[in-house]
């Protein structure tokens, strides 16, 4: 039987230090802000949004949102992360992802200030990712590694299998394990032996998008399992990437969805903001 390692407990935690930390910087004049900006009505970012600006009061950070209407322009949409960028009140600018379709994603990641990029997508910011040398970590794999680390769970020498390989979450999650000395495996929607491979990983990250995606048989005895997914179901229920209940008594250790790797991110999103406005 898996033991359950809680997201809303560590990332309590680590909002608690960035609280802390936070609190101090006031008695100083010093307050920290966070731009979070949304194009248009997708439910799913709004919820993220929303959840941003909760932790935002939680740990005393200022919150400033721009919720855009979805005809909005690229060109409008730059002028404000511009605009942004050059606002001394804000430490750390976020742009709600996926943009609508008119718009170009990379252009805008391009224009936010490297040192304001709180989500760690700026060219600058994953080269500095690559080479191992970074202020910013991109939030989600940062908080699967916090999880790790607070669990005691150690990767050196270990076989670690990554499941997704996107810019946001796959990539950068095969570099940080790598950075921890991990034998790094990256699987997608190419990958031949999907099931061979994820049953021999001692940690197995999936980040799929699809409900469900891992079944035990995938999962080798006693194995930790990190599951990024967060799919809505027709019945509007939230669901990992791992058929939990399946792998549940296989693993040596599971997260849930919800509870388990999102409210991390959102963690590692107000650590990220603190560590730019020290900055
Ligand atoms: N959409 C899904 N995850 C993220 C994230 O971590 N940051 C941003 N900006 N958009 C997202």
């Amino acid at each position: 039987m898996a033991k359950i390692i809680d997201g809303k407990v560590i990332s309590a935690k680590v909002k608690a230090q960035v609280k802390e930390e936070t609190d101090k910087l006031k008695t100083q004049g010093i307050s920290i802000g966070l731009a979070v900006v949304i194009v248009g009505d997708n439910p799913a970012s709004r919820v993220y949004v929303n959840n941003k600006k909760k932790a935002c009061a939680e740990v005393g950070f200022e919150s400033f949102e721009y919720a855009l209407p979805e005809e909005t322009t690229q060109e409008e949409l730059l002028e404000l992360v511009k605009q942004l960028n050059a606002d001394e009140r804000v430490n750390g600018i976020l742009v709600q992802l996926p943009l609508p379709k008119h718009i170009d994603e990379n252009a805008v990641i391009n224009t936010i200030r490297p040192d304001k990029d709180v989500d760690a997508f700026h060219p600058e910011n994953v080269g500095h990712i690559m080479i191992g040398d970074f202020s910013f970590l991109p939030c989600t794999p940062a908080g699967v590694m916090e999880m790790l680390a607070q669990t005691g769970i150690d990767v050196d020498g270990k076989n670690c299998v990554v499941i997704g390989r996107s810019n946001i979450v796959g990539k950068p999650m095969a570099m940080l394990l790598l950075h921890k000395n991990a034998t790094v495996t990256i699987c997608h929607s190419h990958t031949k032996n999907l099931k061979e491979i994820c049953s021999n990983a001692d940690v197995l990250v999936a980040a799929v998008g699809k409900a469900r995606f891992v079944s035990a048989d995938m999962v080798k005895e006693g194995a930790v399992v990190i599951d990024v997914g967060m799919n809505r179901l027709e019945n509007g229920k939230l669901c990992g990437d791992v058929d939990y209940e399946a792998c549940f008594d296989k693993a040596g250790y599971i997260t849930p969805v919800p509870g388990g790797v999102g409210p991390m991110t959102i963690a590692m999103l107000m650590k990220n903001t603190l560590t730019s406005a020290k900055k």
